[in-house]
């Protein structure tokens, strides 16, 4: 059983996408693709050798030795873009992972990304390097919120605070309470001078209301 997070991401990738999993650790991404969504080129790479022993045993476990190749590459140093088109990039910081787009050619059409921090510079980011997002999963996990984007190099506006808080999710109530879980986050970096005058402000608020 794959996690919650990973079938996010895999709900990004079409079947005809021809995927690189960059740090793909276990590999468990990169079989559940083939297994489950029916993707038909994927490679598997990862910088660590002792990440790709264990996707090594995993993809032996269920006979995919020849449907997915294993490659010990730093991000796309060793990938021969002209056999893909997708890119995904998860679980990694957003330095990496820009250091690591910033490497793509002209081959890559999409990227699946899912930063452990600092979404605004890397959604910002990316729009310099012409990737911009299309469509965004939340996903809440062991404790975490985790978002995941699609890129591609179709060219979209995008407003200042969608690079803050991404898509804009009416009906997605887990959406609400991200955004909520940030808010708390914004406040909790509050000196005790601010945080006394927004909780003054909003007590004065609440008080108002009973007039308007
Ligand atoms: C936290 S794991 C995430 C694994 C998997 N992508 C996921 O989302 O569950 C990060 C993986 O990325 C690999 N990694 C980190 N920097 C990398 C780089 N520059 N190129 C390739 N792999 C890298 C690590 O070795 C590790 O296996």
């Amino acid at each position: 059983m794959i996690s919650l997070r990973l079938k996010k991401i895999a709900s990004l990738i079409d079947p005809e996408d021809k995927v690189a999993d960059i740090g793909c650790d276990h590999a468990y991404l990169s079989i559940y693709l083939w297994q489950k969504k029916g993707c038909k080129t994927i490679l598997a790479s990862d910088i660590n050798q002792n990440a790709l022993e264990m996707a090594k045993k995993n993809i032996e476990k269920v006979h995919l030795e020849k449907e997915i190749p294993l490659l010990l590459s730093n991000g796309l140093e060793k990938i021969n873009q002209k056999k893909i088109d997708t890119l995904i990039i998860a679980g990694m910081g957003a330095h990496t992972i820009l250091e690591i787009v910033k490497q793509c050619t002209s081959s890559i059409k999409k990227i699946v990304v899912q930063s452990n921090n600092d979404l605004y510079t890397l959604r910002k980011t990316l729009k310099t390097y012409g990737f911009y997002a299309q469509k965004e999963e939340i996903v809440w996990e062991k404790g975490h919120y985790y978002v995941i984007d699609a890129y591609t190099r179709e060219k979209r506006k995008t407003k200042k605070v969608e690079d803050y808080f991404g898509f804009y999710q009416e009906k997605n109530k887990e959406y609400y309470l991200y955004l909520w879980k940030e808010y708390q986050t914004i406040l909790n970096k509050l000196t005790w001078k601010q945080a006394r005058k927004k909780v003054k402000l909003s007590y004065q608020k609440h008080l108002l209301k009973k007039y308007l």
